[in-house]
């Protein structure tokens, strides 16, 4: 039998950092409204593109995890926000850690990284790969129309990595559940793609739209309906959590989660203050930050879970 066990993490956050109080000078906004509603106090914009940033994170993971890029089997790529379409960014990744393996992008949008986790661990509790590269990236600064006030304050940049290897050690990633809801597709979306009239496009406003107060209620049905079914699949109860990774989109959709699934507030870990929702990358850069805090240690149980655009929505519970 073959477990999936997390060997190597890293991140990468662009330097230039724009504050709740930097925004308050351009547009309608301020601390006292963004930092109660989200739990954001800033964010970091990205001068580079996507690959680069999950170039980084990718090199700092391979790092930790002591192997380099020739010795991965697959790199899987979760981003909403890529450079270049087509070839996929993953490509790009690829050639600058110097790989020789099968590399792909996946979007399933805030859900995208926990997907990717679910996809490489299938791929080596099957014997297919050995040692798979797991990248969450975004560019979502890219999106942003800094005119609209509602969703401007709430986005970040930014990416994480993990390198995930084949155990004969039971642990690492115990189980996975993956979901979308196509009912809901239209009340998150950035409309971008062949179906949009390209003449129409060119004068097209492009920048991301969503209601948030029906995401905010169905993130939470999402993320705890799966986080119960992964549970129930490992044969683990609530009790038996001691971390909680969320996708950090707001810190009052994390609070409300834990509360209806009758888990301590402090088993949550939130970092959102720093970044705001980077999207695919939220989990990756948290995993890195709450293991810097020396928070994870060794056996404990850590349950993940994400929703986003699809609407998708995923939980994975890993052992350490
Ligand atoms: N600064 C100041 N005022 C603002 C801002 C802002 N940045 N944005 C909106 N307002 C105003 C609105 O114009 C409105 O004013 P009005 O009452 O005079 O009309 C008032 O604040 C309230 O606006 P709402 O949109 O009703 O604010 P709400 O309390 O719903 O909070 C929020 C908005 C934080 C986005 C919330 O709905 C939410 O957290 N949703 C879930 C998260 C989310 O949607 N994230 C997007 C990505 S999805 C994902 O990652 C899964």
């Amino acid at each position: 039998m073959q477990y999936a066990t997390i060997t190597g993490w890293g991140k990468c956050v662009p330097p230039a950092i724009l504050t709740n109080d930097d925004l308050a000078t351009f547009m309608d906004t301020s601390d006292e409204w963004i930092k109660p509603r989200t739990g954001i106090s800033q964010r970091h914009i990205s001068h580079v593109d996507t690959s680069e940033m999950a170039t980084v994170a990718a090199k700092h993971a391979l790092a930790a995890a002591g192997i380099d890029g020739s010795e991965l089997d697959m790199i899987i790529l979760a981003t909403a926000s890529p450079d270049t379409l087509i070839p996929n960014i993953a490509s790009t990744v690829q050639a600058n850690i110097g790989a020789n393996c099968a590399a792909f992008d996946i979007n399933a949008a805030c859900s995208g990284f926990l997907y990717g986790l679910g996809l490489a661990t299938a791929q080596i509790k099957s014997g297919q790969c050995q040692k798979v590269l797991v990248v969450g990236a975004e560019r979502l600064s890219f999106y942003i129309d800094w005119s609209r006030r509602e969703t401007a304050v709430l986005f970040g940049d930014g990416a994480g990595a993990v390198v995930l290897e084949a155990s004969d050690i039971p642990g690492g990633v115990l189980g996975y559940e993956l979901n979308n809801d196509p009912e809901g597709r239209e009340i998150l979306k950035a409309s971008f793609g062949t179906s949009m009239d390209r003449y129409v496009a060119e004068s097209l406003d492009f920048y991301i739209q969503f209601e948030g107060k029906e995401i905010f209620k169905r993130a939470i049905h999402g993320m705890s309906t799966l986080s119960a079914k992964v549970l129930d699949k490992c044969g683990l109860d609530k009790d038996d959590i001691d971390w909680v990774i969320p996708h950090q989109a707001n810190e009052r959709i994390i609070d409300t989660l834990v509360h209806k699934m009758k888990i301590p507030p402090e088993k949550a870990f939130v970092n959102i203050a720093n970044y705001g929702n980077t999207s695919a990358a939220t989990i990756p850069i948290a995993i890195c930050d709450a293991l810097a805090k020396g928070m994870i240690q060794p056996g404990q149980h850590i349950l993940s879970c994400a929703f986003g655009a699809g609407l998708t929505s995923a939980a994975v519970l890993l052992k350490w």
